[in-house]
């Protein structure tokens, strides 16, 4: 099992540097894969617990751990880390299954000698279960939108296909949904399964049907076997979390403990504040802590906004930066900006210092960790996004209007570039001048301290500033 007796000088030092006492959130200022599962590893060892709060395997944080690299999609990034609680919070939709979710990464890191039993890790009885009948549901509107045949959606959102967005709509519906602790109640499920299913192939046979493809209904009985299947392997695991976290909140041996909440997603993906449509369907942003665990945000001192040196989104949605040209081509190469969860080609571009600072805002940032900075080495100058262009005006601040982003012209500053080799550095201090200057004007637009740079993916490439 990797230990974190692996972990260089510096992550003692980046904690000092990034938290004040408290709990601490960690969230992606972005469109997502920006870095967060690499700060929250970092940080894990401070923390005696590590929540996720939102999201579900939509979410893909990669963590490297010595030379292995850990793809994490519904367990919190903390998990390869011995001694810490990992939470799966109510605000999380779960894909309990083998086949596609929470079982499948389990047996993955059983394979590779991470045992995630009770001790380890605990999800919450309130959290929402993504059945299959959701990613079939999401697969076939964006099927419908794709071929131009919806008129449900403004065009296909390019979703991960996991069912996230249904299983939260269903959560809202209240009347369709499932949750954790109902898998643990089979004869309450069944009589909740049994509506559910009869409303759901009626709706899932139509859509089928506006689409052209072939539906094959799913079966009541099949569906109960398999979650009494899920129930058998995770009842142990499936519990109140919210008093799990009081109870460490309130441990008066460690003087209250602190709790690290992991942000799936990113603020420029929330479901309120976002490019809607073109956004997954939860509070991506710090403001979701709370409500996706149930703790009072009263003692989240420290909320960390992860960015990365550049942009990437995947999926459909405004890009104002986007770069379709070589140098796109290069940052998605040498960035390795390719989907952790769907492998899908991420559209990448120009940093955009207006949605950073939206989303910094927005998030109540304390620190700023900006990653993938030796991404950039090597080309000759470097471009920000400081402002917009619409419609012949000058916009300083983020529009809430996707469609007005969507036609807007990025107005840029350029810093001439650095060299490469930067991935190598061991200190901020030996970074080129060039490099610095580059964070120092992210920081200066933004108005908060960048007080971790990371030049790779690796512990040791985290680096204090
Ligand atoms: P997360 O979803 O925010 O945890 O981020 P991901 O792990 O999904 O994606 C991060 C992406 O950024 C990957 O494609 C990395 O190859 C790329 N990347 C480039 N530079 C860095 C870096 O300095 N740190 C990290 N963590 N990723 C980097
Ligand atoms: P992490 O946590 C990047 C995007 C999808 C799509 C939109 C809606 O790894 O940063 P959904 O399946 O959620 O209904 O898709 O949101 N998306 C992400 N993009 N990183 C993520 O998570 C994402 N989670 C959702 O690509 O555009
Ligand atoms: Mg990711």
């Amino acid at each position: 099992m990797p230990s974190t007796a692996t972990a260089p000088d510096h992550a003692q030092e980046a904690a000092e540097r990034l938290l004040s006492p408290g709990h601490a959130a960690i969230v992606g200022l972005q469109w997502g894969d920006e870095g967060k599962g690499q700060t929250v590893d970092l940080l894990t060892p401070h923390f005696q617990a590590i929540a996720r709060f939102n999201g579900g395997n939509n979410a893909g944080h990669s963590v490297h751990v010595g030379n292995e690299k850990f793809a994490l999609h519904l367990l919190p990034s903390g998990i390869t880390h011995p001694g810490v609680l990992c939470v799966i919070g109510n605000g999380v939709v779960v894909d309990p299954s083998p086949e596609t979710g929470l079982l499948k990464e389990i047996q993955t890191l059983a394979d590779r000698g991470i045992t995630v039993d009770a001790d380890k890790l605990q999800i919450s009885n309130r959290a929402h279960v993504v059945m299959p009948y959701h990613r079939v549901e999401d697969g076939l509107y964006e099927a419908l939108a794709k071929a131009g045949k919806s008129e449900i959606t403004a065009g296909a959102i390019g979703t991960t296909g996991r069912g996230i967005g249904r299983a939260y709509a269903d959560k809202a519906h209240r009347s369709t949904a499932i949750r954790m602790g109902d898998l643990l109640v089979p004869d309450r499920l069944h009589d909740q399964l049994r509506p559910i299913l009869r409303i759901k192939n009626a709706l899932l046979q139509a859509l089928a049907d506006l689409a052209g493809v072939e539906y094959t209904p799913f079966e009541l009985d099949t569906l109960l076997r398999q979650a009494a299947d899920w129930a058998n392997a995770l009842g142990p695991m499936i519990g109140d979390t919210t008093q799990a976290l009081l109870d460490i909140e309130n441990n008066p041996t460690s003087g209250g403990g602190r709790v690290l909440f992991e942000g799936a997603n990113a603020a420029l993906l929330d479901v309120d504040h976002g490019t809607y449509p073109y956004v997954t369907s939860s509070t991506t942003s710090a403001l979701g802590a709370a409500t996706g665990t149930g703790l009072a945000p009263r003692h989240l001192h420290n909320v960390l906004g992860v960015a990365k040196a550049y942009t990437s989104r995947v999926g459909g949605g405004p890009h104002p930066t986007e770069l379709l040209d070589a140098t796109g081509e290069h940052i998605r190469q040498t960035g390795n900006e390719f989907g952790t969860t769907t492998g899908r080609p991420r559209r990448v571009g120009w940093l955009d210092l207006t949605a950073i600072k939206y989303s910094a805002q927005l998030n109540g940032c304390t620190a700023l960790v900006l990653t993938g900075l030796s991404v950039l080495a090597g080309l000759p100058e470097l471009k920000l996004a400081v402002a917009y262009e619409h419609d012949g005006q000058r916009l300083d601040t983020f529009p809430a209007d996707a469609f007005v982003l969507e036609q807007a012209t990025p107005i840029y500053q350029t810093l001439p570039g650095f060299p490469t080799g930067t991935d190598d550095a061991t200190a901020f201090a030996d970074l080129p001048d060039a490099a610095k200057a580059y964070v120092q004007a992210v920081e200066d637009f933004v108005g908060i301290p960048i007080k971790l740079v990371c030049v790779g993916p690796k512990r040791s490439q985290a680096l204090p500033r």
